[in-house]
């Protein structure tokens, strides 16, 4: 009996896909600026999740409602399936996988071009969705100005296309989780004093060359940037615990620093370079700064 309720304890719950942006290698950084004691937990940009799946594996989140939430409607469609019907969606992905070619992804990629698209089940989708995601190039979900995808295929050997055991411990974190398509915005009606937001929105070009910010089309450039920062602003004025990763670029430095009033605890962004090499250091600044409870 103990032993069982170790390897409970132990499970850990990862994302189902790949994303880009994808906070997999910076948990250990991140998660001890995550404050210990809040109401309900809100993630509006959720991506792939690997924020919350790490807290929900670690018991940080057993008491807390949790929402989350992303503009793209392919995505959130996705965590519905993956939430309600995860069996039927495991079976469609081995389907997927016996049937995996180049002549095949194509096939499936080419969907959204076609009238009948929208006539396809959540379930049809969402099976779409995660096949592309293993075996495009770098699971990266790409759109024209149209809004079809358009990555090309990945030089995967043997692409992990129906992953049963992330996707069923996906579904098992996600039973009790509000999960709603909608834009960063719609947080400043829901989350309340004391709640958490961790902000991940895609971050702001280190250069020129890396401006890739158009996850949906939708590029996430300064009048973006200035709009979630009156957000977060707002937020942190109700009391509420917000953090936020973005890049250590001079805009978003200056956009955040112009409020100087960083002694409230609760306005602490957390400034993440591309190869994030500075956060540990800022880490300690924040710590320094008494941010931190
Ligand atoms: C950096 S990624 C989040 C990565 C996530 N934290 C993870 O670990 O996988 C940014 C996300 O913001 C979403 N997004 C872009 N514009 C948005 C908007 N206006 N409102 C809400 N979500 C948006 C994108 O669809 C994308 O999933």
């Amino acid at each position: 009996m103990t032993i069982k309720l170790e390897l409970l304890e132990n499970k850990q719950y990862q994302p189902f896909i790949k994303w880009v942006g994808g906070k997999r290698g910076l948990l250990e950084q991140l998660i001890p600026l995550f404050p210990n004691d809040f109401a309900n937990y809100y993630e509006p940009f959720v991506g792939g999740g690997a924020v919350f799946f790490e807290l929900y594996s670690r018991g940080l989140l057993d008491n807390e409602h949790i929402y989350l939430s992303d503009i793209n409607s392919e995505l959130i469609n996705t965590y519905k399936i993956v939430r309600d019907n995860p069996n039927e969606l495991i079976r469609n992905l081995k389907t997927y996988k016996e049937k995996h070619s180049k002549e095949f992804y194509y096939k499936i990629r080419e969907l959204d071009r076609d009238n009948n698209f929208d006539k396809l089940s959540d379930i049809e989708k969402a099976t779409r969705f995660i096949y592309l995601n293993k075996t495009c190039f770098n699971g990266l979900y790409r759109v024209n100005k149209k809004g079809y995808f358009n990555t090309p295929i990945g030089s995967y050997k043997n692409p992990n296309i129906a992953d049963s055991d992330v996707i069923l411990s996906a579904s098992e974190a996600l039973q009790d989780v509000e999960i709603l398509q909608q834009s960063f915005k719609e947080i400043l009606k829901q989350a309340k004093q004391s709640d958490l937001v961790y902000f991940d929105p895609p971050y702001y070009p280190l250069n020129e060359t890396s401006n890739f910010t158009s996850y949906d089309s939708n590029c996430f450039l300064e009048d973006k940037q200035f709009e979630l920062f009156e957000v977060f602003d707002k937020l942190a004025d109700k009391k509420v615990n917000v953090l936020h990763s973005n890049s250590d670029t001079t805009f978003i430095k200056e956009l955040y620093q112009k409020q100087n009033n960083l002694a409230d605890w609760q306005k602490f962004i957390t400034h993440l370079q591309q190869d994030y090499r500075q956060l540990p250091a800022l880490q300690d600044e924040i710590k320094k700064a008494g941010l931190l409870q």
